[in-house]
């Protein structure tokens, strides 16, 4: 556990000449998944959920104010952002600038090293990482529950990515205004014994996806008649989650993310007209984890809103997993992650 990177604080002007900053972020992955919003402005989920931090594909962005100048310039990973992702940059940096109470437009550069959407977070790292360096660039002192807030209002997994390891994101309270709620939903760091776990990666299809997140938790929300079960049985998934995280069980934390997993692609399959995001590979990889446990490997999936298939194992069983996970799916991409570090900024130096 790397409990000094559990907290990041960012005090003004580190990382920062006049106007300006860098920060660093790590998509996670959640083993308790948020899948519905009950506020779509707050960014305020229907239900706390619970990720681990990765500690490959970082994405790195750097804010500077321009003053004078009349539009924001958003460039992505060197080419200028359009549509969707230039639209919710631009309105996030609307959000800061009006807590900082200046307008300046900025220049904003991203480098995401993570297939964008293809369920692998993107949006997670990437605005965890805009709202660690737009706070700092703006000038605005926040502490990490704060920038946990508000990374949540770029996107709700973004929130937990401010911490290392794994993070809860509780849903908040709903009595009460809208200022009480949006204070009430942030991330925090979770306790867990010596557990040891890695993240096999299967990139079933780099592609972006079908459906986006956003449109499909909506309409799962909406429509799905197995939704608010889910919900429910989603906070016994999320108490089993921290007892078996805080006695370093690995594989109840399994056991719990795969249910917990495609008991929400089974909200989706309901919805009207149904969200299918599991592909014929992603099944075969479904199937492999099925053989390796019966072969007597810890090993559990988990899948988000693509056909990715993420497997949970001990780090010391990682190789041979990503091989049997290899020969299921021969010619795709498959990486394995370890727990990775909360966001940063970074000094004008990249470190
Ligand atoms: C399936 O955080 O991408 O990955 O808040 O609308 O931006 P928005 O959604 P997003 O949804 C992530 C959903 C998930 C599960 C999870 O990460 O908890």
């Amino acid at each position: 556990m790397r409990s000094e990177q559990r907290t990041v604080p960012v005090p003004a002007g580190r990382g920062s000449g006049a106007g300006t900053a860098t920060a660093v972020a790590h998509p996670n992955i959640a083993l308790v998944k948020y899948w519905g919003k009950r506020d779509e402005r707050l960014f305020l989920p229907r239900t706390d959920s619970l990720s681990m931090t990765l500690d490959i594909f970082p994405t790195t962005t750097r804010v500077r104010l321009a003053p004078g100048a009349e539009h924001d310039t958003l460039t992505f990973n060197g080419a200028p952002a359009t549509g969707e992702a230039r639209r919710r940059i631009a309105a996030f940096l609307d959000l800061v600038r009006e807590r900082a109470a200046l307008g300046h437009r900025a220049v904003v550069d991203t480098v995401n090293t993570v297939p964008t959407g293809a369920g692998l977070a993107s949006s997670a790292s990437g605005f965890a990482a805009l709202a660690v360096a737009a706070a700092a660039a703006y000038g605005l002192a926040l502490d990490a529950t704060a920038l946990s807030r508000l990374a949540r209002r770029g996107s709700g997994s973004a929130s937990r990515s401010l911490f290392g390891d794994f993070a809860v994101w509780h849903a908040g309270v709903s009595a009460g205004t809208a200022e009480q709620a949006d204070l009430s939903s942030y991330a925090e760091p979770v306790h867990a014994a010596p557990l040891d776990p890695a993240l096999v990666i299967a990139v079933v299809d780099a592609g972006p996806k079908a459906v986006s997140s956003r449109e499909a938790m909506r309409r799962t929300v909406g429509t799905s008649p197995l939704y608010e079960p889910w919900a429910h049985s989603s906070g016994a998934d999320l108490a089993d989650m921290r007892a078996a995280l805080g006695r370093g069980d690995l594989e109840a934390v399994g056991e719990i993310a795969e249910r917990n997993a495609l008991g929400m692609h089974a909200t989706m399959l309901a919805a009207r007209p149904a969200v299918r995001y599991m592909s014929p590979a992603s099944l075969t990889v479904l199937d492999s984890v099925l053989q390796l446990r019966r072969e007597g490997t810890a090993a559990y999936a988990t899948m988000d809103a693509g056909p990715n298939v993420k497997v949970l194992c001990r780090r010391a069983d990682a190789q041979r997993v990503a091989a049997a996970v290899r020969s299921a799916v021969p010619g795709r991409a498959v990486h394995i992650a370890g727990p990775g570090p909360g966001a940063r900024l970074l000094s004008e130096d990249g470190r």
